[in-house]
């Protein structure tokens, strides 16, 4: 149990001193509003805490960018379950990763 906890929580710090999850940009809505009309920065960042909180205390923030658009759409619904988030922050996370998705190097930066 103890060794259990352990690997736990240096997978944790490892994701957390890895990965800086970039802000998005005015160049982000700019690009999001054509999937997503009437997308505000406040509606991408807003959706990357969420993420930040929310999501990445299971797994990287890298997951979400290896797998196309379309599986991150099918998988969203569940993963909000397993978040425990509303639909309406489900919708922000979804708007962030797709819109972010589509300028991939702007995503995250790695630290090592
Ligand atoms: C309780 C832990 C947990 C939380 C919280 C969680 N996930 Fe997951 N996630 C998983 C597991 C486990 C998988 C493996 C596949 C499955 O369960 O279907 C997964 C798979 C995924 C995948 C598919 C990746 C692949 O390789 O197929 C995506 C995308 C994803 N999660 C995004 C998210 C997002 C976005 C959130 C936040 C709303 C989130 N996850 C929250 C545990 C979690």
């Amino acid at each position: 149990m103890k060794k259990t906890i352990i690997a736990f929580l240096a997978i944790g710090l490892t994701a957390c001193a890895s990965y800086k999850i970039v802000a998005p940009s005015k160049t982000d809505v700019e690009h999001g509003s054509a999937k997503y009309p009437g997308l505000t920065l406040a509606d991408l960042t807003e959706g990357k805490t969420i993420f930040e909180r929310n999501c990445v205390k299971c797994h990287s923030p890298q997951r979400p960018f290896r797998v196309s658009a379309a599986e991150v759409e099918k998988i969203m619904p569940k993963m909000a379950k397993k978040a425990g988030i509303d639909s309406r922050k489900s919708e922000l996370v979804l708007k962030y990763l797709i819109t972010m998705k589509g300028t991939a190097k702007k995503y995250y930066s790695i630290r090592i």
